[in-house]
């Protein structure tokens, strides 16, 4: 698409006219750029508070976010990477009222705002500032101190929607209280978090309760052992949306297990079975007969480029039959051990009751859920629908863009591997 051409700028216009121009900057306070020069095919700029930054020339041209280049602010981009030579390169690199300014010899020119060089500069300080994020594990002592956020505070579109969102990412899970015990409820508790995700299994919502022909384990009064939603799907649920309409004083609590923290456990106490569940594929499958057959081959534990766990992937009862070289069968069953016997150590698990009105949301590539028994004539009721992790995860980097900037850039957990 070129800049001249006329029909593709009408459209532009239609769409830059609903996403200001922000240009290379991010409206931050930082130190200005006070000195910029070029060295070899780098530009170094130094800041008022004497730090320095270097970019390659390359870098600079395709991060161009000039109105004429575009930005993936609103994805109408005009430069890419063969939009320029691998030579490109400035004929001057200047401090300009705190900026810096580049004249390209393209005839091109450039203006990076210092709040926006810094945030995104790529030294070992700058990379590791942005892989700094780390989940807060936690085991059964959670249940003494469950992390909560009031509805009320939730959708203030503010510091209480912050509180939720980090608490969230933080823990894995948090309970919302006084959401109301009227259906609707669940999908305005959802859709604080994205739009829901419909799926074969669950539907749009789900209703978790005791039913005389049950098609799944959870539609009865009997115990569910910890597990991951969907297992078997290519992209299981992201967050699950748990809402609580109705109890019983007997049976049915909830237990929760931190799946990272069980990995980290096992990373630390028996690394050669950390090495097997996070490199051999297990299999999960879901088999509705004549209408679906899901699989998915993946490992259990899913590792970033950092080696820190990135997601959890285990639902026993639907654990497809191992498929492996001969010689991985019994050690892969010693090393799903491991992680089965944490998952129902009750030093890992936390175990509390849902009060009707109350909400969970649950990261579910991280926090196993469960419950124990109840009696299925008790009508315990809880609906449930799940929100993909990308669509909260966006909404977690814009209101911390706007409330805590500093943290909208930090790389999170991308979930089990797909
Ligand atoms: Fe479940």
């Amino acid at each position: 698409m070129a800049p001249d051409d006329t029909d593709a700028h009408g459209r532009a216009e239609a769409i830059t006219a609903h996403n200001p121009f922000s240009g290379n900057r991010l409206g931050f306070d930082a130190p200005s750029v006070v000195d910029a020069r070029v060295e070899g095919r780098t530009v170094i700029v130094t800041y008022a508070d004497s730090t320095r930054n270097t970019f390659h020339h390359q870098w600079l041209r395709h991060s161009c976010y000039s109105e004429v280049s575009g930005s993936p602010a609103d994805g109408i981009r005009f430069t890419t990477a063969i939009s320029f030579d691998s030579d490109i390169a400035p004929t001057s690199v200047a401090a300009l009222d705190g900026d810096l300014a580049i004249v390209w010899n393209d005839g091109h020119t450039s203006l990076f705002g210092s709040d926006w060089l810094r945030h995104h500069a790529y030294d070992t300080a700058g990379r590791a500032r942005r892989a700094s994020w780390r989940p807060t594990t936690w085991r059964a002592e959670l249940a003494d101190h469950f992390p909560t956020v009031s509805w009320e505070n939730a959708c203030d579109g503010g510091e209480g929607q912050l509180r939720l969102y980090r608490t969230l990412l933080d823990y894995g899970i948090v309970c919302v209280s006084g959401l109301g015990t009227e259906p609707e409820q669940t999908e305005a508790l959802a859709n604080l978090l994205g739009p829901i995700h419909e799926t074969t299994v669950y539907g749009y919502i789900y209703d978790v309760r005791a039913e005389p022909v049950a098609k799944l384990g959870a539609k009865t009064g009997m115990p569910q052992a910890p597990h991951i939603d969907d297992a078997f799907a290519y992209s299981p649920p992201g967050i699950d949306v748990f809402h609580c309409l109705h109890n019983t004083d007997i049976g049915g609590m909830s237990t929760y297990v931190d799946g990272f923290a069980i990995a980290e456990s096992i990373r630390a106490e028996a690394p050669e079975a950390h090495e097997l569940l996070t490199t051999v594929p297990i299999q999960h499958i879901r088999r509705h007969p004549d209408e679906i057959d899901l699989r998915f081959r993946g490992p259990l534990i899913s590792l970033d480029e950092w080696g820190n766990t990135r997601g959890i992937r285990y639902f026993d009862r639907a654990m497809a039959p191992l498929d492996v070289d001969p010689d991985l069968v019994e050690p892969m069953y010693d090393a799903i051990r491991e992680y089965n016997r944490r998952m129902v150590d009750p030093a890992f698990v936390a175990e509390i009751r849902v009060s009707p009105g109350d909400g969970m949301l649950i990261d579910n590539h991280r926090v196993m859920h469960g419950r124990t028994a109840f009696d299925p004539s008790s009508g315990r009721h809880i609906r449930l629908c799940h929100v993909p992790r990308d669509e909260f995860h966006g909404r977690w980097r814009e209101l911390a863009r706007r409330l805590a900037p500093a943290d909208h850039d930090l790389h999170l957990p991308q979930g089990s591997l797909t």
